[in-house]
């Protein structure tokens, strides 16, 4: 495959041109530092993490077949270094031990998603026709990987990425959505209470002693008293033999 695709984004400092290339093992701990910085400000803002959640997990995807991660990434030439710039992550099918997507519900609807796992531009590129060429670049590998759909999550209150994917022809599927009701919340401990005088001076009362049974081990012996048993009625004087087949006969 081509993995060396460019386009120009005009700016008002410089033409700039984009390549996209693969992530390499090499490239992990920047592209990392590139999502964190990406995705700070929408972090804040949304219930669930927009990904990725830990740096752990990033690392995993890498390892784990079945995931195309891009890397589109400007300069490079001329001695100048290269700056990531964009970044891609899909996958054919539902990977992920913390993915609750229902594959059925896709195979039911006759649908073969590529599903984009993570799109993200550098906050200094957004709004230069970047994030158009990293979805015109993924939806190029769903048509080649024989996909009908390119499925993806947004949180609703995202609010720049709603409207790009909803300008891009993006729809609604059955997603989840996070409703919260406020519980009226009461203090644990009553309020203070001002007690009511007393009427009468107390008076002492005779109380009769109480007696309670004492733990003693002396007064409440574990062992009951010794008591008197009856003697055992003498048997006649029978040979031993003649008693024993005397009762087994009876
Ligand atoms: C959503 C995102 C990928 C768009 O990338 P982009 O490079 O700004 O996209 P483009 O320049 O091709 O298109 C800009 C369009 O997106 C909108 N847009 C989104 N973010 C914008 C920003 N920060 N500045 C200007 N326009 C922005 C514009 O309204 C414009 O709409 P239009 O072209 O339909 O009129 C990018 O804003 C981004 O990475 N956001 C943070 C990460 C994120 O939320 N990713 C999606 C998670 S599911």
């Amino acid at each position: 495959m081509n993995a060396s695709r460019t386009a120009t984004t005009s700016g008002s400092d410089a033409d700039l041109e984009v390549r996209i290339r693969r992530l390499h093992r090499r490239d992990l701990n920047r592209t990392w530092e590139f999502l964190k910085l990406v995705f700070r400000e929408v972090n804040r803002t949304t219930v669930e993490y927009q990904r990725p959640r830990s740096k752990k997990r990033f690392l995993e995807v890498y390892e784990e077949k079945g995931i195309e991660q891009l890397l589109f990434v400007a300069g490079a030439t001329a001695g100048a270094k290269e700056r990531i710039v964009g970044y891609a992550e899909c996958a054919l099918a539902i990977l992920g031990t913390d993915n609750w997507m229902n594959e059925r519900y896709f195979r039911m609807r006759d649908m073969r998603p590529l599903f984009v796992e993570e799109l993200a531009v550098h906050p200094d590129f957004q709004g230069r026709g970047l994030g158009s060429f990293v979805l015109d670049q993924l939806e190029h590998l769903a048509r080649l990987r024989g996909c009908t759909h390119l499925v993806l999550e947004v949180a609703e209150n995202n609010n720049n990425a709603l409207k790009f994917y909803r300008t891009r022809s993006f729809y609604k599927l059955d997603a989840a959505v996070f409703l919260a009701k406020k519980v009226v919340n009461e203090a644990e401990l009553l309020p203070p209470r001002p007690l009511s005088k007393r009427t009468k001076a107390a008076v002492p009362v005779a109380v009769p002693p109480v007696v309670l049974p004492t733990d003693d081990p002396q007064a409440a012996p574990e062992l009951a008293p010794a008591r008197p048993v009856k003697a055992r009625a003498k048997r006649a004087a029978t040979p031993r033999k003649t008693r024993a087949k005397a009762e087994t006969s009876s």
